[in-house]
């Protein structure tokens, strides 16, 4: 079983790039998180963004397992599933749900929004799609599963936990009325049983003595990881490679590949530490070109250079193996490009390893300047057509985090893709 996760703060195009390797693979997996993710494909020139759902979804031929690690919104995940429907994809046969999936139910999405508006300043930044609450029942283990809605009980244990979360938001007092969203939860806790429900620990391993390829596709990014992000502004899962083994009942020596995707620059929505952001015209001019808004939220992403430390961690704590690289077209235009590769603690000394609390402790980003290719990438067959200033960007890189780049996007679309490896 190969990974896919993301290197930095989530969106480095992680959609895009699984819809380009999916047929290399029998299986998509999700392991973790929830409609927080928004995994933008275009296909056909029509773009679509998945929040829960498989990007393995516009290959007939794959099977695309939503794992036990994920907390499952049913309402958005009946919404994926129509609009999916309506362009003539059939998931009757290729989408499977781990019966030890999480529910998301409508009152930990009140609880999410009751939370962040206490924290005030000092908020997350959520998406406010019930991800914290939901994950906090898991472990405080009071969670309801996908399971748990073919049980006769499923009513009564849903009413015990409601009640629960009421009390709560009274104690927020944060006022609701749930009445729609609940009888939306009803009406899609029945439609999503025409689905296969499935033991997906003996299903994935099912597959994997077989024979078949799995792909593990990442949600969210490894510097949002709920040990090993800016912590306490990160999301709840392990968004970090052992997270595919948790959220998938993969055993560790399954894993073959991890692949890391990262962008050519950086971007983070919601609040928390981000040592090179710029807020400046060089960061609106890469929001503007990037178009760095949220998949999900809308939310303009905050954007800034690459920032080498924090990559260099991510790439330690999932061994990656091999780079990709998003999104290298929306640097085209710059006449020079920055990459931090070392932070200046306050007391003047250089480090390139990330500090136990980047809130706490404010580093000065030091750059590395780059002069920029300034023409368009297009119709690109190998590596050895980039300009050389390309070619000198990505030699850093890979130099510095001796991670070979086996991929480079260079546009949204399929063909905007240049591969080095078979897959
Ligand atoms: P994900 O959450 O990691 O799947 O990423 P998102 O879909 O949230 O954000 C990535 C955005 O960049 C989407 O709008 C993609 O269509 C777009 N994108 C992906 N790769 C490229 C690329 O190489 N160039 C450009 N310009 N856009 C890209
Ligand atoms: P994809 O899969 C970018 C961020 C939120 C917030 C923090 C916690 O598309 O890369 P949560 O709702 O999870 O409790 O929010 O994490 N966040 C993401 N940022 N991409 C994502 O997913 C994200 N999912 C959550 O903005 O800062
Ligand atoms: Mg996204």
């Amino acid at each position: 079983m190969d990974v896919l996760l993301g290197l930095q703060w989530g969106d480095e195009g992680k959609g895009k790039i699984v819809d380009f390797i999916a047929p290399h693979y029998q299986v998509i997996a999700r392991f973790q998180g929830g409609p927080n993710a928004g995994h933008t494909l275009n296909v056909n020139g029509l773009k679509h963004v998945l929040h829960q759902i498989p990007s393995g979804v516009f290959h007939p031929q794959i099977k695309n397992l939503i794992g036990n690690g994920v907390v499952l919104d049913l309402h958005t995940l009946k919404n994926e599933i129509l609009h999916l429907a309506r362009l003539g994809i059939d998931l009757t046969k290729n989408l499977y749900i781990s019966k030890k999936a999480q529910l998301i139910i409508p009152t930990h999405r009140a609880l999410d929004a009751a939370s962040e508006q206490e924290k005030g300043d000092r908020k997350i930044g959520s998406t406010l799609r019930g991800i914290g609450p939901a994950y906090a029942d898991k472990i405080a283990r009071i969670g309801l599963r996908v399971g748990d809605l073919l049980q006769p009980d499923f009513k009564e244990k849903y009413n015990t936990l409601k009640n629960k979360h009421l009390e709560q938001l009274r104690f927020y007092q944060y006022p609701i009325d749930m009445a729609q969203e609940e009888e939306q939860f009803f009406e899609a806790a029945e439609f999503i049983q025409r689905y296969p429900l499935v033991d997906s620990e003996y299903f994935i391993n099912d597959q994997l003595r077989k024979g078949s390829r799995i792909l593990a596709e990442g949600a969210q990014g490894s510097l949002l990881d709920i040990d090993f992000g800016s912590y306490p502004f990160v999301t709840s899962s392990h968004t970090v490679v052992a997270g595919a083994c948790i959220g998938l009942g993969v055993a560790p020596r399954y894993i073959g590949k991890v692949l890391g995707v990262f962008k050519a620059y950086c971007t983070r929505v919601g609040s928390g530490p981000f040592p090179t952001e710029l807020n400046d015209s060089t960061g609106e001019r890469l929001r503007q070109l990037g178009h760095e808004y949220g998949s999900t939220t809308g939310r303009p992403r905050r954007c800034g250079w690459l920032d080498l430390p924090a990559l260099k961690y991510a790439i330690m704590i999932n061994h990656t193996t091999e780079l990709m690289m998003m999104k290298v077209d929306v640097l085209n235009g710059f006449e020079q490009i920055n990459i931090c590769t070392h932070y200046q603690l306050p007391d003047g000394t250089l480090t390139d390893r990330l500090p136990y609390s980047l809130s706490d402790i404010p580093v000065k980003p030091v750059y590395k300047t780059f002069v920029g290719w300034q023409c368009e990438l297009k119709d690109l067959h190998s590596f050895d057509q980039l300009p050389a200033e390309l070619a000198a960007y990505i030699h850093f890189i890979e130099q510095q985090t001796g991670v070979p780049i086996t991929a480079l996007s260079y546009g949204a679309d399929r063909h905007c893709t240049l591969v080095k490896n078979s897959y």
